[in-house]
């Protein structure tokens, strides 16, 4: 399957794992780029040392093209650029900061640049300023969200821009490839997803409470804040939710969540860590091998592109 974004990666298939701050590593990866996606070693939280070690073993696990993404908030930020340009690793993701400032030095090292923005207006600004392409990521995501949805920057962004842009945010399975594509998107991102996969490094408990969960089942912390993060529901979410209702300080919040997104992939505290996954749960009915997953993506994305041909009479 052929696209703009399959082109520019020289990968088969138009899907990329985001990725998942302590849950992506080189194992993930690696497993996502053999079954023909891109997949995406995340360094948020992590030593400079560990990402070294990481895209190294990731480089022995497979010879195809994988990224790696960029905390633009990490300390570690201007290390971390130092051994992706090092290892000249396939293209890097960013976000959460301004990543203007990193497109030439990468594109000094042929590393390709692909920014995640949430609104039209970064996105057209990022383009002007010659990212490769861009990840739109709509609030239905896991993580760190903003509060448009995917449907509604596909609909206003993919117009505004010329380079490849690639959907995320509650896509989990062919179909909605399908509808992205037909939008006008060059591919998906999806991380939920391959969270719940058999090469997935995380905790086994983290993994089978996406799978237990449902549609319905995530709620978003820190939205009063400016920091909003989409999770499971667990006692946590619930604590600080009725705790924020109650009019608690940034700070007491903040008590309550810091470590979190460690803690339940790392640890498999899935009551009191966070679960970050996205909404579209119900989809995910079990923890396969990326190479299943990626398969059966493709499959059912080619058949409902044929199936749509209907509408065309
Ligand atoms: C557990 C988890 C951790 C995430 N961590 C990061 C991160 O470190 N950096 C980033 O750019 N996006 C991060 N994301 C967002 C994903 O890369 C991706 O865009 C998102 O999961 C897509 O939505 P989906 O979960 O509905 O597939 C994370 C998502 C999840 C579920």
């Amino acid at each position: 399957m052929e696209t703009k974004l399959t082109r520019l990666l020289n990968i088969k298939y138009p899907i990329i794992q985001g990725a998942m701050a302590w849950v992506s590593d080189a194992k993930l990866a690696a497993a996502v780029s053999e079954a023909g996606g891109a997949g995406t070693i995340a360094t948020g939280g992590r030593e400079s040392s560990w990402v070294e070690e990481q895209i190294r073993l990731a480089k022995t696990l497979t010879d195809k093209p994988f990224g790696v993404n960029i905390m633009l908030m990490a300390e570690n930020k201007d290390e971390i650029v130092d051994i992706i340009c090092n290892e000249k690793v396939s293209y890097v993701t960013l976000g959460a900061g301004n990543p203007v400032p990193y497109f030439e030095r990468l594109h000094n090292e042929g590393i390709k640049v692909v920014p995640v923005v949430p609104n039209v207006k970064l996105a057209k600004r990022v383009a002007d300023k010659g990212a490769d392409a861009i990840v739109i990521e709509g609030s239905e995501a896991g993580g760190h969200i903003g509060s448009i949805s995917s449907l509604s920057l596909m609909t206003q962004v993919i117009p505004e821009v010329d380079i490849p842009v690639i959907a995320a945010g509650g896509f989990a399975d062919g179909r909605g490839l399908a509808a992205a594509l037909v939008m006008g998107a060059s591919g998906v991102q999806m991380g939920t997803r391959f969270y719940a996969s058999q090469e997935c490094t995380a905790h086994l408990d983290a993994k089978v409470k996406i799978v237990n969960a449902k549609d319905t089942d995530t709620v978003v912390t820190g939205a009063l804040h400016g920091h909003s993060v989409r999770g499971i529901r667990n006692a946590m979410t619930d604590k600080y939710l009725d705790m924020e209702k109650a009019g608690a300080k940034e700070d007491e919040l903040l008590k309550l969540v810091v470590g979190t997104s460690r803690t339940a992939p790392q640890e498999g505290d899935i009551e009191w860590g966070m679960v970050q996954a996205g909404q579209s749960l119900t989809a995910i009915k079990n923890i396969k091998p990326c190479s299943e997953i990626v398969d059966d993506i493709i499959t059912e994305a080619r058949k409902a592109i044929t199936n749509a041909q209907i509408y065309l009479r």
